[in-house]
């Protein structure tokens, strides 16, 4: 897929001030970083910059205050990791814009590197407000997007702030992301197969829309798996079906058919009375009993699936196949994971469900690439233009 966009290593960096915009939007667990998985993601281009000789400023959301200064969502923890990572000290602004801010900025050596506090404690940011974006932009002489995971957001920081900066380009993170979903998209190595699960089917509707006119197998687990299996008319027992996405499913599956498109849907299921870690679990093939919860796939769709992957020389896998955070119903998934580590194929895994189930695995440096974005991967794969990328160009 052809970049329209510069790349850092494009710009000139040297003694400038350089805006890096990255997605610092970590899980946090009692005021402490969860998972670094998206602050180490970063660390190419912050690296990169800091080596030209830029006085860097980063800056990032964490949650959704809605314009409030909620102490919880503080970026500080993150400073904190990030110093940890870098080697070097790395400063903690009180917020993104205004005279302190400016007077940090200024006072910036080659080198060195501030990350401005949470954009979202001002609500112009996600109402991508020309005047926030403006006074960011004035803090900067060159503006990089790194922020892969929030491309799909047109935020002040992601979409306007770009078009006030002549000299902008992309971060290596948000290079590769775009190399590697973009494979998937054009002109892929075939067989393509596409992997899809999670719990809801109306959130996947549009993507499945559009990777029925690109892959030539489409494989459906997890929970979403029983809306499609009710359009098919078989019993779900007790599991979770959308009964409003009952009529769409049926034509989506029409669709397949008429595209020639193999559709596999789960044949047998791991079954239980409770959707509890350690319940009882007994699998059924087809229809499941009233009464019954389908938690995951069974052995015999595990191996349907298995052969599917092996005949494939592209991969992307997005959703669980079952409720894998809780055993016995996480063999399906790991089987998955597993399957796909195996693979000669280009893999592309996107999806914050599944990067955790790929990371469970143990598995994760046997993907080709593990997508930092959940909901801006399956937009980039709905063939949407992401505000983010459209305005790098
Ligand atoms: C994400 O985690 O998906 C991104 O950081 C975007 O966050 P948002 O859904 O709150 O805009």
């Amino acid at each position: 897929m052809t970049q329209r966009f510069k790349v850092i290593d494009q710009l000139d960096l040297q003694n400038k001030r350089v805006f890096i915009r990255v997605d610092f939007n970590v899980p946090l667990d009692e005021g402490r970083v969860a998972d670094s998985t998206r602050i180490e993601a970063a660390l190419p281009t912050i690296r990169y910059a800091l080596d030209q000789g830029a006085r860097v400023m980063l800056a990032s959301h964490l949650g959704r205050p809605k314009g409030e200064r909620i102490p919880g969502l503080s970026l500080e923890p993150v400073s904190g990791v990030l110093a940890k990572l870098l080697a070097r000290p790395v400063k903690m602004a009180p917020d993104c814009i205004g005279s302190e801010v400016e007077t940090i900025v200024e006072a910036l050596q080659p080198g060195e590197v501030v990350l401005l506090e949470n954009l979202r404690f001002h609500a112009e940011e996600t109402k991508n407000d020309d005047d926030f974006a403006q006074t960011l932009a004035r803090l900067a002489d060159v503006y990089v997007n790194d922020a892969f995971g929030t491309a799909h957001r047109a935020n002040a920081s992601t979409e306007r702030m770009a078009h006030f900066l002549a000299e902008r380009g992309a971060g290596f993170l948000l290079q590769r992301e775009v190399e590697y979903l973009g494979r998937v998209l054009a002109s892929p190595e075939r067989p393509l197969v596409a992997i899809l699960g999670g719990a809801k089917v109306s959130d996947k509707i549009p993507i499945i829309r559009n990777l029925l006119q690109l892959v030539d197998a489409l494989l459906v687990g997890g929970a979403m798996a029983y809306t499609l299996l009710r359009a098919q008319g078989l019993q779900t027992g007790g599991s979770l079906v959308e009964e409003d996405q009952v009529s769409l499913a049926t034509d989506l599956l029409h669709d397949a058919k008429e595209r020639g498109v193999s559709f596999h849907l789960p044949t047998d299921h791991v079954v239980a009375d409770k959707p509890e870690e350690g319940s009882p679990a007994t699998i059924v093939r087809g229809d499941i009993p009233s009464g019954k919860i389908g938690l995951d796939i069974g052995p015999e769709t595990v191996s349907a699936f298995e052969n599917e992957i092996a005949k494939a020389r592209t991969i992307f896998w997005n959703g669980p196949m079952g409720l894998f955070e809780k055993k016995p119903f996480d063999a399906g998934t790991m089987a998955i994971a597993n399957a796909l580590a195996e693979s000669q194929a280009l893999t592309v895994v996107g999806g914050g469900d599944s990067v955790a189930a790929v990371k469970r695995s143990g598995r994760a440096g046997d993907f080709s690439h593990i997508s930092t974005g959940g909901g801006a991967s399956l937009e980039f794969l709905e063939g949407k233009t992401l505000p983010g990328l459209a305005a790098l160009e």
